[in-house]
């Protein structure tokens, strides 16, 4: 158990601000401070630290909560984690953990030591008899043992029961291996069946050394190439990155992103150990983000072809949104990095080292993209190319960049400096006009409780809603109001609410400061989640904004809540009445007086 008083002394040694400012360069605005918000990409700030209540909101995302909270969401752990990260900060010793833990956490790590046996027997498969077609197969594509085993390269044998027999016989059900996509379940006779057959194996490695997932590649030409891994307790497609486990302690300067495990392998075993690749599928806002945590540069390395070009794009976007300079690899005469490499034999580390450092910078890389595609000796093509040219400048956040491509383009289209110039403005305050209409629009939908996915009775009943959050804030903000709520001098119970949601903060509230006589909004993070404590913070600083949260406003909350939840409750009566006799009426019967 983490008491009160720990996490108490806690925060009070991990200033919110310090804390933050570690990953957000923040601004003093007033008592508090504003930076651009970690969480969603945004160019002007909204993400806001409030010193006084020791909160964070974000205006644009609603994202919020307190250190703990801020924590659990930037580093993706739980609360628990959480305490215990700040607490080593602080240099504060946290008692022995003794509580039952969740069980989500045990299944995460009977699945890592299952993952790790099956890694083993895999490796073990590929030296003995069976292996040998894949061990030919990876000797073949240039592989030395050494980087075999560096990468812990296996093969999995063309049986059903290969590993899933060497599994049961170390204790774990068909359900675990099932559910860690080392089986499937035979319909037939509902026995396990191994999920990887007659491929070579590559076991994928998160950044603490577990064994999260597994590719497997087929040996011919035959369909699917590979299999992986899908989402299992233990593991998500869209927050890994292949070899991010050896590349994070070389990639300070930047790092190679390819698309396959191929090129990844290829890469190291040539001595550019700052490769990496996603899972098989396109990058992910996350992935971005994890780059962004171990990096300054990223350099990609797609496949040359028309899939990988697209793919290209798309990553440029993600990279740059998540603060990369982003660069791009063009590899002459070869279709991916892997090729180059093979072809180039003894020099392929120093013909690969001259790509890196000639990669061009992306606005290149779109300039020649937009050039190939248009003729520009003809008038039209050139003014098309140009207005193409001016959208993409008008994407570069830094002016004196701005400045720098506007030169080269006039260059090579032979155009004004000042037309171009022009242009580029345009656009940018009609992009700024359209973003704003569209924060706009997304407020108005978060207010009216469209697609609200905290509190989904908002849209049924938005004033009653409206008010709870209201009230909370208040109760948020001074605390001790729930003496006298507790007291019975103000009224108000849970029954008085109207949206669960709500109802389930206010209950929280309540046990908690009854049982420990006091309040920290904070402590709501181990029984709310991230999105939630978002949405309790809004409430906090909403109203903390107000000059006026005295006990005559909360008295007034309360009454309007009553009316509110009654009124709302009437009409749901109303309305089905109204139903029943639309029905009646179609049935050709009188219909009912209300
Ligand atoms: P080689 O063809 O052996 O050089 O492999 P590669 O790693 O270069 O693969 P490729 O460029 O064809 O594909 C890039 C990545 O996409 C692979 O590393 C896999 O992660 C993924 N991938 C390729 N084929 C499939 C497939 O059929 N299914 C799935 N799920 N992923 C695939
Ligand atoms: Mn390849």
């Amino acid at each position: 158990m983490i008491t009160e008083e720990i996490k108490e002394e806690i925060k009070y040694r991990c200033d919110i601000v310090d804390v933050i400012s570690a990953y957000v360069p923040l601004k003093r605005a007033g008592s508090n401070y504003t930076g651009r918000c970690p969480f969603h990409s945004e160019r002007s700030p909204s993400f806001t630290v409030f010193p006084s209540t020791k909160s964070f909101y974000c205006f644009g995302c609603g994202a919020g909560g307190d250190v703990f909270t801020f924590m659990m969401k930037r580093e993706n752990i739980e609360y628990r984690a959480a305490v215990e990260l700040l607490a080593k900060r602080a240099g504060i010793e946290l008692p022995p953990d003794n509580e039952p833990r969740s069980q989500d956490s045990v299944r995460r790590e009977r699945v890592l030591n299952m993952n790790r046996e099956a890694a083993r027997f895999y490796h073990a498969c590929l030296y003995s008899d069976v292996g040998k077609a894949g061990l030919d197969y990876l000797t073949k594509r240039g592989l030395s043992g050494a980087v075999i085993k560096h990468f812990g390269l296996g093969f999995a044998p063309d049986g059903f029961g290969a590993v899933t027999s060497h599994l049961m016989r170390l204790g774990y059900t068909a359900e675990e291996m099932s559910s860690a996509f080392l089986c499937g379940i035979s319909r037939k006779n509902n026995r396990p069946y191994d999920y990887f057959r007659n491929r070579v194996i590559f076991p994928i490695i998160d950044v603490t050394g577990n064994v999260v997932a597994f590719g497997g590649r087929v040996m011919d030409g035959s369909l699917p190439k590979y299999l992986n891994t899908s989402d299992t307790p233990a593991f998500k497609k869209s927050r890994n990155l292949f070899a991010l486990n050896f590349a994070k302690s070389k990639c300070a300067e930047r790092l190679i992103l390819c698309e396959g495990y191929m090129d990844v392998i290829a890469l190291h075993a040539h001595g550019f150990e700052n490769a990496v690749a996603t899972l098989g599928t396109a990058i992910t806002p996350e992935q971005a983000r994890i780059m962004s945590k171990y990096t300054k540069q990223v350099i990609i390395s797609y496949d040359s072809d028309e899939a990988g070009q697209r793919a290209t794009s798309k990553a440029i976007k993600l990279l740059t949104e998540a603060g990369l300079d982003v660069r791009v690899l063009r590899i002459p005469g070869a279709k991916d990095p892997d090729e180059f490499l093979q072809k180039n034999g003894s020099t392929a580390h120093e013909k690969f080292k001259l790509l890196l450092d000639q990669s061009r910078a992306q606005f290149e890389f779109k300039l020649e993209s937009v050039l190939a595609r248009h003729d520009i000796s003809i008038v039209d093509e050139r003014i098309k190319a140009a207005a193409e040219l001016c959208s993409i400048i008008a994407e570069v956040y830094s002016d004196a960049e701005r400045e720098v491509y506007i030169g080269v383009v006039s260059d090579r289209l032979d155009i004004q400096r000042d037309s171009l110039k022009n242009d580029v403005k345009r656009i940018m305050r009609s992009r700024q006009k359209t973003q704003k209409n569209e924060e706009m629009q997304e407020i108005i939908r978060k207010t009216s409780g469209f697609g609200d996915s905290v509190n989904s009775d908002t849209i049924k009943n938005v004033l009653a809603v409206s008010t709870e959050e209201n009230l909370l804030g208040i109760l948020l903000l001074y605390p001790e109001n729930m003496r006298s709520i507790k007291r019975g001098e103000l009224k108000l119970s849970a029954d008085d609410f109207y949206s669960e949601f709500n109802r389930r903060v206010f209950s929280e509230m309540m046990n908690r400061y009854s049982e420990a006589r006091q309040f920290d909004f904070g402590d709501l993070a181990e029984v709310f989640n991230p999105d939630e404590m978002g949405r309790i913070t809004s409430m906090l600083v909403r109203r903390q904004q107000l000059t006026t949260n005295d006990s005559v406003v909360l008295s007034e909350l309360i009454e309007r809540l009553r009316s509110e939840t009654k009124q709302k409750r009437l009409e749901e009566t109303g309305d089905q009445i109204d139903l029943i006799n639309e029905i009646l009426t179609k049935k050709g019967k009188k219909p009912r007086q209300s």
